[in-house]
């Protein structure tokens, strides 16, 4: 009945135990093991093949049911953990790309296809490039309309560096290191000290410069006419060029597109509203001579637009803070799939 009592045991630990009773040190076959050093040896010449027999069988009764049940345990862990591979996978967050990255890349593609290649520029200017080099006066209270960022003065030269208030900078640096026909855009980060629905300190512009002989504000009308048509997708937009001022272009405008938004979204070419969209003009010829062009050989004409608002434009974005909050459930709102 011991080998009964194994074939029964429901758990390792019960066959453990009954392996202690019986073969452990104080166990009962123990015992009798050890009784037969007492023996004579008739006695145990009879008894000792019964003995030994019966601690074989023990023996082999404990392996077997430890096996038996370390099966059984496999078995019940294989089912549990079981995999379903022909389950559908959980969904998995991924990321997107961000409407002014996305409008950033539609832009530069547009004005690839127009034979437009990308320049860029540091984010930490100086105020040669920033200033200076686009015709700002010296000491011309520009520099402080511009709502600039300064860095604090270098120590040993007192030159004071600025967070770029446009990407004009990039005019210049192109200007100055490549000889002419010219024809770059130059997306990237701008900064001006400014916070309010329609402002943040640091947004994004796509700047254009175009030099050659020649060129006119003809030219600059089309290119932009035709860009902002294929930006919003349609064949023609009614655009209008108001006269404006910047230091840096002579004749200077911005343009505007006539649009309705008064139900929320934009409906182009409709109502009679105009929105102003970009700065541009005519390169004025103090900047070409500013950076080595002789302005009687090379004209030019140059535009620089906000990238974000004309994102939230296009995609109906209703305020320009939380573009740059990170917030997910914004990006997975407005975000484009990647
Ligand atoms: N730099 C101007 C701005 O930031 C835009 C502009 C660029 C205007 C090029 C004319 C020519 O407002």
């Amino acid at each position: 009945d011991l080998i009964n009592a194994i074939g029964a045991a429901e758990t390792a630990a019960a066959v453990e135990e009954l392996r202690v009773a019986a073969l452990g040190k104080q166990g009962s076959i123990s015992g009798l093991l050890k009784g037969m050093g007492a023996m004579s040896p008739e006695e145990r010449r009879e008894r000792g093949p019964m003995i030994n027999g019966l601690r074989d069988r023990v023996s082999a009764a404990l392996a077997a049911r430890k096996a038996e049940l370390e099966a059984a345990e496999l078995d019940a862990r294989l089912k549990a953990e079981h995999v379903d591979l022909t389950l559908p996978s959980r969904p998995r967050r991924k990321g997107s790309v961000h409407p002014t990255m996305q409008v950033m890349d539609e832009m530069v593609a547009i004005f690839a296809d127009m034979g437009f290649a990308v320049a860029e520029g540091p984010d930490i200017e100086d105020d040669f490039h920033n200033f200076t080099a686009l015709n700002f006066p010296p000491k011309h209270p520009a520099r402080e309309m511009h709502d600039t960022f300064f860095l604090t003065p270098d120590p040993e030269t007192g030159e004071r560096k600025v967070l770029r208030t446009h990407t004009s900078p990039v005019q210049v640096r192109t200007m100055q290191s490549q000889k002419p026909p010219i024809r770059i855009i130059a997306p990237g980060r701008t900064f001006r000290k400014d916070s309010d629905a329609t402002h943040t300190p640091m947004f994004h512009q796509v700047e254009g410069l175009v030099i050659d002989k020649g060129v006119h504000m003809g030219h600059l009308k089309w290119t932009l006419e035709t860009f902002v048509a294929r930006f919003f997708e349609v064949d023609d937009v009614d655009a209008r060029f108001r006269p404006h001022h910047f230091p840096f272009t002579e004749p200077s405008a911005e343009m505007d597109i006539r649009c309705d938004r008064s139900g929320g979204e934009l409906k182009l070419n409709e109502g009679d509203g105009w929105m102003e969209i970009l700065g541009c003009g005519m390169v004025h010829p103090n900047v070409l001579r500013n950076c080595g062009i002789d302005p009687d050989e090379y004209q030019g004409f140059a535009f620089g637009m906000g990238v974000d608002r004309l994102a939230m434009l296009k995609y109906g974005i209703p305020d320009l803070r939380p573009m740059f909050e990170a917030d997910t459930r914004w990006l997975a709102h407005y975000g484009f799939s990647a």
